[in-house]
């Protein structure tokens, strides 16, 4: 069969790898290309997140959508999969009868039988169990568009923080093994990919097996990648901050390769709201791993979530963490309003602060969170940062356009020749959100070098 395949994802950057995964597997078993619209495509795929309520409602709104176009076209194939799947299940047929297809985050890799049976069997099909890492294993090989590319170590997570959904939708924490991460990351290396991002919901929780029996931890991963000649860069996201050990923290000081930038969800800065979140680790600890962390790696630039009007939050609780964000100097960070997840045991509690106070909360939380970041843009400036260039710029092709070692987008005249390089940029301007610069000394092309050398 050869069609067309298009994908909704919503939520985290593992629903978006879980989505180019999807696209592969399709791809290689029944030869369908991806398209950017639904009206063009055979199949539709939903990639959901339940992490907060306003990400779960999307899906049926936009399955009300999909209907429609199932009305015109009988044979159109719809699934669903991500964590609603997971949550829901039948309910999803039940609420959609226009639904064929319900997969979960870990039964990704079974889409070719599911649609297969779809097709003969014409009735829908469910599958949302939790086979082991069976899913790794049953992938095609990587495909890379640009040179920066993430690879998921890990799936799950077992850490059970009182707010949080995931660890139902997405099961226990599971590490792929050492050798079957080098080797995507060899696969990578001879597509031109140059940086790359191991992903997880607690990367730092990696417990990789290795060829003679022993795990590997997160540390012990990085120092095998930045050993892969072709990798400039390395980053991880997401870590839990009552994991961070010392291996990982020697590994700043150890491995220049590795970006520095750290993405450290505190959630908040009051003691109380940690502990009733089932965080496992204190304001206090915290900040003694970040003062370690920054004595490893004086530049680390240090990311963070936070979430406002957890059940029981008082103006204390809010002022302290106002108080850890003044003193800890976060870089670019995300904050969300609490959102009651049916089935997480905070969902018992009662969601008493008042939505105003919620709202109130986060504007504030948030202007301070920007002007940090504004800060630290501001301090770039003048200041020369080695960018691997990624792509054309979107709004000037005659401009290339790249990232920092500390995450931020840099755009600069340059060529496209360059894309896949690492270049010094000096940054002459910082922008909400973005830098401007200028390429320092734009490294010899191809055709250059054939000509010094003749
Ligand atoms: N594993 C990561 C960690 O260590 O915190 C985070 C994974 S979670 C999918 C991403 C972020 O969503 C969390 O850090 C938290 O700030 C936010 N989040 C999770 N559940 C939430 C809820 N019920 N309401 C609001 N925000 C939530
Ligand atoms: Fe969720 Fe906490 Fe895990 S936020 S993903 S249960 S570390």
């Amino acid at each position: 069969m050869s069609g067309k395949l298009y994908i909704q994802t919503f939520g985290c950057q593992m629903n978006e790898y879980d989505a180019d995964k999807m696209g592969d597997v399709l791809g290689a078993s029944h030869g369908l290309t991806r398209v950017k619209s639904p009206s063009e495509a055979d199949v539709l795929l939903m990639n959901t997140c339940s992490v907060r309520e306003k990400a779960q409602e999307k899906v049926f709104s936009l399955l009300g959508r999909w209907k429609k176009l199932k009305r015109s076209r009988p044979d159109l194939i719809i699934g669903v999969g991500g964590c609603v799947a997971s949550q829901e299940g039948e309910d999803i047929y039940r609420r959609a009868p226009c639904v064929d297809i319900v997969f979960g985050p870990q039964t990704l890799h079974r889409l070719p039988q599911m649609l297969d049976q779809v097709k003969t069997q014409g009735r829908p099909v469910l599958d949302i169990s939790f086979p082991e890492i069976e899913k790794f294993d049953a992938l095609p090989s990587p495909h890379a568009e640009v040179p920066a590319a993430f690879v998921s170590i890990m799936e799950g997570c077992s850490k059970y923080c009182s707010f949080c959904i995931v660890p139902f939708t997405r099961g226990e924490e599971i590490s792929r093994s050492l050798d079957g991460v080098i080797t995507e990351i060899q696969r990578l290396t001879r597509l031109g990919v140059r940086e790359i991002t191991l992903l997880g919901q607690n990367v730092n929780g990696y417990r990789g097996l290795m060829a003679d029996g022993e795990t590997a931890d997160l540390a012990l991963l990085l120092h095998y990648v930045a050993a892969i000649e072709e990798i400039g860069r390395i980053r991880f996201t997401t870590s839990h901050p009552a994991e961070v050990n010392d291996a990982l923290i020697d590994a700043f000081a150890e491995i220049p390769k590795l970006a520095s930038h750290f993405h450290l969800p505190v959630q908040s800065g009051s003691n109380n709201i940690l502990a009733a979140m089932k965080r496992n680790y204190t304001v206090e600890e915290y900040i003694g791993t970040v003062r370690r962390l920054r004595a490893a790696r004086p530049d680390l630039s240090l990311s963070s979530d936070f979430i406002i009007g957890f059940p029981g939050e008082t103006d204390e609780d809010f002022e302290q963490t106002m108080k850890l964000i003044n003193e800890t100097g976060f870089d670019t960070s995300f904050s969300f309003v609490y959102s009651r997840r049916p089935g997480t045991p905070a969902s018992a509690l009662q969601d008493d602060v008042p939505e105003q106070t919620k709202k109130k909360r986060l504007k504030i939380l948030q202007t301070r969170l920007e002007q940090s970041a504004g800060k630290i843009s501001r301090a770039m400036v003048g200041t020369t940062q080695k960018v691997l260039v990624e792509r054309p710029s979107r709004k000037d092709i005659s401009e290339m356009a790249g990232r920092t070692s500390n995450n931020r987008m840099v755009n600069f005249k340059g060529r496209a020749d360059l894309i896949g390089r690492f270049v010094d940029v000096t940054i002459k301007e910082a922008l909400p959100n973005s830098l401007r610069g200028v390429l320092s000394e734009a490294p010899p092309t191809r055709e250059d070098r054939s000509r010094l050398a003749s």
